[in-house]
């Protein structure tokens, strides 16, 4: 029986990228819709799940994407309520390649510290992939400290995030001044920066200036770096107390993370991939 992926996406135009990774998934037929909103879901769910028998639904899936993610979670949530009983397809949703990258950022960072005595600073933290990077460091039992060029939205996240996470060690931080992200990375022994393509958020000298530093992994690919002085191809390259990664080598494990993520849909019919699921996939394929 043909796999069939439906692809809902809360942007006008559903992602040309979640498209091309769907068909290298193994994908057979790719059905992709744009402007998907809570409100006009429904029937596009009802048409997956009331076509093929229930002994047949896991050869056909869900994707929520889109570059809105807190549009992606309300679709997601949406359609969770809708499938019901025997009448169920797998889901997954990795709006703007939150969860995968995020995914992929933490096992990298697995790679070379105990998560569970590691303190990360994650910059950018407010954005949809920092925000995700900081909620798995969280439940690996990391100390987060969220930076934000604004104080108030990086208490914002921090609050949102305390909800997912049980006992959260989680402090907002502001690191738009020199003071106030040198207090942000007091000490840390991992800084992620996740802030928008082409800022740079920390100088080398800032960076340097980390006694404590064991690891800076930077997502950023458009220049200028994100970490002043990380290359886009790192992959642990040693650079004085610390190690590097840049947003290449992350976008490798999050491209493997990603198809694999698409094929296990069709597995069973009743799987949910979200944040904390995409993670323990990506940790699998290690
Ligand atoms: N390597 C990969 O495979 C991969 C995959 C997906 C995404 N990415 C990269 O991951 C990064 C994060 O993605 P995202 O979608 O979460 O990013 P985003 O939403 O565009 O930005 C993240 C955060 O950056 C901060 N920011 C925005 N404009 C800024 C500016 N001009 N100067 C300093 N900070 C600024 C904002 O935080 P505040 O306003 O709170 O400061 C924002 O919440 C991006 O660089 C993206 O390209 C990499």
């Amino acid at each position: 029986m043909k796999k069939i992926l439906i692809q809902l996406d809360t942007d006008l135009f559903p992602s040309t990228f979640d498209r091309v990774v769907a068909i290298d998934a193994g994908v057979d037929e790719l059905f992709s819709y744009g402007g998907v909103t809570p409100e006009n879901v429904e029937s596009l769910v009802h048409g997956a799940i009331f076509t093929r028998k229930p002994s047949d639904l896991m050869h056909t899936a869900i994707f929520v994407g889109g570059s809105n993610v807190a549009a992606g979670e309300a679709l997601l949530e949406v359609v969770r309520k809708t499938l019901f009983g025997p009448f169920k397809v797998s889901v997954i949703m990795d709006s703007n390649g939150s969860n995968t990258t995020a995914s992929a950022t933490v096992i990298a960072a697995a790679r070379h510290l105990n998560l569970a005595e590691t303190t990360a600073v994650v910059l950018g933290g407010t954005g949809p992939v920092g925000c995700r990077v900081a909620q798995l460091l969280l439940s690996q039992g990391a100390t987060v400290r969220l930076a934000s060029r604004s104080l108030d939205r990086s208490k914002t996240t921090c609050e949102m995030l305390a909800k997912t996470v049980d006992a959260a060690k989680l402090a907002p931080h502001e690191s738009r001044s020199e003071s106030g992200l040198a207090a942000a990375c007091h000490l840390a022994d991992l800084v992620v920066a996740a802030g928008a393509a082409g800022t740079c958020l920390i100088t080398a000298r800032q960076l340097d200036a980390i006694s404590t530093l064991k690891l800076a992994i930077d997502l950023n690919a458009v220049a200028p770096a994100g970490i002043e002085g990380v290359e886009v191809q790192d992959k642990a390259r040693s650079h004085l107390h610390y190690l590097t990664y840049g947003a290449i080598a992350v976008g490798g494990t999050k491209m493997r993370i990603h198809l694999a993520a698409i094929q296990s849909l069709f597995h069973a019919n009743d799987r949910v991939l979200d944040t904390t699921s995409i993670f323990e996939l990506g940790k699998s394929l290690a």
